[in-house]
């Protein structure tokens, strides 16, 4: 796929994977709308990337957990007369700890979030894509999603629900050369972790290699990717093992030391 001089639009473009993806495709001379809370962060790396490529990069700060956010993005982005050619919903957090530890709207807010949002954003711009009969959609799912995760289990089911949305779109849309697309990160090395109050496991991808993973996958028109070999293999033994043993293993590995 050829990105120069298409736009694509990014959430959770501030810092971690999204900046990365608006670093890659700066690369490649695709035109950038960020998207997230932190204006000042997305304004320095627009004003750095126009500088450096010669791209058009408009920053468009939102909070996308709060509902009708995403509504109002579509509405900017038609208010800016800008066409949508790429859409990566990236934004998005987890919440570590035991289900109760943590309050009913820091959840709610998750949920808005990882999926409510992410559901809407596709809506609104995906039509578009069809009737132009041209498009992609990249939805950062995780290889969370894969099994429940106790200890992260709103997260983990919000992940599923990414990764099946995503895949079920992606069979309905490819006739119309629209490539819906989920990406399945494992561990990465960004802020994710301090923001889920969860400990990083050792062996975590750079976003720059979770982003690379991301076009291979889209240049294959995938309707998911893993990123990274393990995580491959991880994702794949899962399904093998019974699924309260799966379960308990993944359990262990994210229940909080005392
Ligand atoms: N890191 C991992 O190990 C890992 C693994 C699998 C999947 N993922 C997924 O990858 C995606 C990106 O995460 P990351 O690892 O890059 O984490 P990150 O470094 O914490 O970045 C999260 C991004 O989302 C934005 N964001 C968070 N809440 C938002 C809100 N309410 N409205 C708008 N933007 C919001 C943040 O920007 P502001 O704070 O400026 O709003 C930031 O740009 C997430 O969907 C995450 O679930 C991560």
């Amino acid at each position: 796929m050829n990105w120069n001089g298409k736009t694509a639009l990014i959430t959770g473009a501030s810092v971690g994977i999204g900046e990365c993806f608006a670093r890659y495709l700066a690369k490649e001379q695709a035109n950038l709308i960020l998207v997230a809370r932190r204006k000042e962060k997305m304004e320095q790396l627009a004003a750095e990337l126009a500088q450096k490529h010669g791209i058009k990069v408009e920053v468009i700060a939102a909070d996308l957990g709060k509902p009708d956010a995403a509504k109002q993005l579509f509405a900017e982005t038609e208010r800016r007369k800008l066409q949508v050619d790429l859409l990566i919903n990236n934004a998005g957090f987890g919440i570590g700890g035991a289900f109760l530890d943590e309050s009913l709207d820091r959840n709610l807010e998750m949920i808005q979030l990882n999926i409510t949002t992410l559901v809407a954003l596709t809506h609104l711009y995906l039509k578009p894509m069809v009737a132009r009969k041209n498009g992609a959609i990249i939805n950062v799912a995780s290889t969370a999603a894969f099994q429940p995760v106790p200890f992260l289990g709103a997260y983990s089911a919000s992940k599923a629900f990414v990764l099946s949305f995503s895949e079920a779109l992606w069979e309905e849309y490819r006739e119309h050369n629209v490539t819906v697309m989920a990406l399945c990160p494992g561990t990465t090395s960004t802020e994710f972790f301090e923001v889920a109050k969860v400990k990083e496991r050792t062996v975590a991808q750079t976003p720059e290699e979770v982003v690379e993973n991301a076009f291979r996958g889209l240049r294959g028109k995938r309707s998911h990717i893993i990123s990274g070999f393990m995580n491959y293999l991880m994702a794949q033994s899962n399904r093998l093992a019974p699924r309260q043993l799966a379960t308990m293993i993944a359990g262990s590995l994210f229940r909080p030391k005392k």
